[in-house]
């Protein structure tokens, strides 16, 4: 039975976000949870103790109190300085990428934590708990590929009378993958978007989201990235590592000083050449192009994310602590009893 939640501050590089604004932390006081925030975890976003306080929640000195409550809700996955709080019978609520996390997977199934995901819930439809954060990554994704364009071939998205507008190809065209378009669009560029759901691709085409589409495929992606200035990757199977959908051979065609954003990197990249960086160090260069490959992208809108992701987490969480056999959380239950119970989870990290 749940009594107490907990709220550690957050510990990945450069992520300023909270997982619940007082707002939320209120709601939760009415329920009748003791709400423990440790101290100063909302102050990246804008919310101080006091504003916590205020609605009655507990402010805890360090991430060790906030840890010994009986459920534990974060944004991102517990980093390995976390792990030692975990033990058996601990519920934890959060994103948790484990297809790309395999230690982080080991490390909850050893202690008996019983983990649920954000990003695999699918409760009424979709994946609600993911889809704040992929517009936040979507649209963010759309400024920081036109920024490196800059520094990289020197190319400005909208181009100029007498100069062709850039051209970008968006590979996924789900929640993340359409923000992306909609803002390299804004910036006047050419979109193309690739998918396997054509009947998404007709309805973004006709919205003028894109300019044209792509049914996805190993050789209509070669030839689109071929011309392309600005790949972003946004494919995603829920729970699953992503596809990899552009080789290294297709980013080596590419025109040097071009970009990649792989928003899909946090299960694991739809791009060959990806790897994760960090808000403090967010490119490489590879084969001649820019990669930029944050795992935590909306933690550097940490105002507006955290309120977004608040709003869609704060019911669920509600129903986490009352019943975690609720159907309203359906799909979230990543382990349980030192099991990945997550079928693509499971399947992807081989276990
Ligand atoms: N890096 C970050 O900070 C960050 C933040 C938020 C979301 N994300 C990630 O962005 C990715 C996209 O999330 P989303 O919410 O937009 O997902 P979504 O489910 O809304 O969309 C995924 C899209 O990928 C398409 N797809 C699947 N297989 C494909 C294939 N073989 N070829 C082309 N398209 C294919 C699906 O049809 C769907 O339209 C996820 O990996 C998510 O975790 C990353």
């Amino acid at each position: 039975m749940i009594r107490t939640i907990g709220v550690p501050a957050e510990t990945k590089d450069g992520e300023r976000r909270v997982v619940l604004e007082p707002s939320a932390a209120a709601m939760a006081v009415s329920a009748g949870f003791e709400v423990r925030v440790q101290s100063n975890a909302g102050v990246g976003a804008g919310f101080t103790n006091e504003a916590y306080e205020k609605v009655g929640a507990k402010i805890v000195p360090t991430a060790a109190d906030a840890w010994e409550a009986d459920l534990v809700v974060k944004v991102k996955e517990p980093q390995p300085s976390e792990w030692q709080y975990f033990r058996e019978g601990l519920q934890l609520f959060a994103y948790l990428h484990l297809a790309a996390e395999p230690d982080l997977a080991r490390a909850l199934m050893a202690s008996g934590v019983e983990a649920f995901a954000f990003e695999t819930l699918s409760y009424p439809r979709g994946l609600p708990l993911l889809a704040p954060m992929s517009e936040v990554a979507g649209r963010a994704a759309a400024i920081m590929g036109a920024y490196y364009l800059a520094s990289g071939s020197g190319t400005l998205l909208g181009g100029a009378a007498g100069v062709t507008p850039a051209r970008v190809v968006v590979v996924g065209m789900g929640v993340a993958g359409t923000m992306a378009a909609r803002g390299a669009r804004g910036m006047d560029a050419e979109v193309t978007g690739v998918d396997i759901d054509l009947a998404r691709l007709y309805e973004l085409h006709q919205q003028g989201i894109i300019t044209s589409s792509l049914a996805s495929s190993e050789m209509a992606i070669a030839e689109a990235i071929v011309q392309a200035d600005l790949v972003v990757g946004a494919a995603l199977v829920p729970g699953a590592k992503a596809p990899k959908l552009v080789t290294r051979q297709h980013i080596e065609s590419m025109r040097p000083g071009s970009v990649v954003v792989d928003l899909a990197i946090d299960q694991g990249g739809c791009i060959e050449t990806s790897r994760p960086t960090s808000l403090s160090h967010p490119t490489f260069v590879e084969a001649g192009v820019v990669h930029y490959c944050v795992t935590n992208v909306p933690g550097q809108y940490p105002r507006t994310s955290s309120r977004a992701l608040s709003a869609a987490v704060a019911p669920r969480l509600l129903d986490l602590a009352r019943d975690p056999a609720s159907e309203r959380l359906v799909g979230a239950l990543n382990v349980s009893k030192g099991q990945i119970v997550y079928k693509a989870v499971a399947e992807s990290l081989g276990f």
